[in-house]
């Protein structure tokens, strides 16, 4: 079975004080994950170091971080690059979240030079897509999102995108409390294998994780994880709530 994965996103939330205090939490739950499932915490960069240690000796629990330079080094005040956030024990990195998107102004050029990077160091990618209101709305998000993976992803060899993780993240789901039907979201994720086999080939398609993102909470992670093309989530608000990601968690495949 493909890599199936609960991945928080806490985004810009939690002082040092709270952040060690979710940290604790998080690394007190027993249950036990199976050899495919994984759970991804990506924290801001200043708590990469604590998280390390709070997972310490927790199989199956990676740290991520929540954006990366598209630069190995040098004069590139403010920005933090892949080869410091592997140093400091994360082995993933979100990139091309709709936030950075829209808020930051990153276009797929500098997106796509960030998932190379990433790879170039052996940090796995969790490269993120989705559409926004209008674009569904007007009944164009498969163009949308194909797109998005053409441009963020394709630039790629079969062994290289084969190491990537996508989250499909429709932006009028995110915060909003509106998550897309389970049904919403297998479309979605059939369509993107579907745009990835037509380029390399299905075995590929059929290897990479598709994680859904956009409310997902303890209440509905069943429901949508349970579609053959859905691969687990990326959580953002539910994830800073250590019993009800538990539960999210425990809600994998
Ligand atoms: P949300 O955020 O779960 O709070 O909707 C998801 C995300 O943006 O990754």
């Amino acid at each position: 079975m493909r890599q199936q994965i609960a991945a928080a996103n806490w985004k810009m939330n939690c002082t040092l004080d709270e952040a060690n205090n979710l940290l604790q939490q998080l690394s007190k739950n027993n249950d036990p994950l199976s050899g495919d499932q994984e759970v991804v915490i990506a924290v801001p960069f200043p708590f990469l170091l604590l998280a390390k240690d709070a997972f310490k000796s927790k199989t199956g629990y990676k740290i991520a971080a929540q954006n990366c330079s598209d630069h190995e080094a040098g004069a590139f005040t403010g920005e933090v690059s892949v080869p410091m956030i592997k140093s400091c024990g994360a082995t993933h990195v979100i990139i091309g979240h709709s936030e950075r998107r829209e808020y930051f102004h990153e276009e797929s050029p500098v997106l796509a030079q960030k998932v190379s990077m990433a790879l170039l160091h052996g940090l796995t990618p969790i490269f993120c897509c989705g559409e926004a209101l209008d674009i569904r709305e007007q009944h164009n998000q498969n163009e949308y999102v194909e797109r998005q993976i053409e441009d963020g992803l394709f630039h790629l060899d079969a062994a290289g995108l084969s190491k990537v993780v996508i989250a499909y993240e429709p932006i009028w789901a995110i915060g909003t409390g509106k998550t897309a039907t389970s049904e919403q979201a297998q479309e979605m994720h059939a369509h993107i294998r579907g745009v990835i086999a037509r380029k390399f080939e299905s075995s590929v398609a059929s290897r990479i994780s598709i994680l859904y993102g956009g409310s997902v909470k303890a209440s509905n992670a069943a429901e949508i994880f349970s579609k053959p093309d859905v691969d687990g989530g990326l959580v953002g608000g539910a994830s800073l709530k250590a019993e009800e990601f538990r539960q999210i968690i425990g809600s994998l495949k």
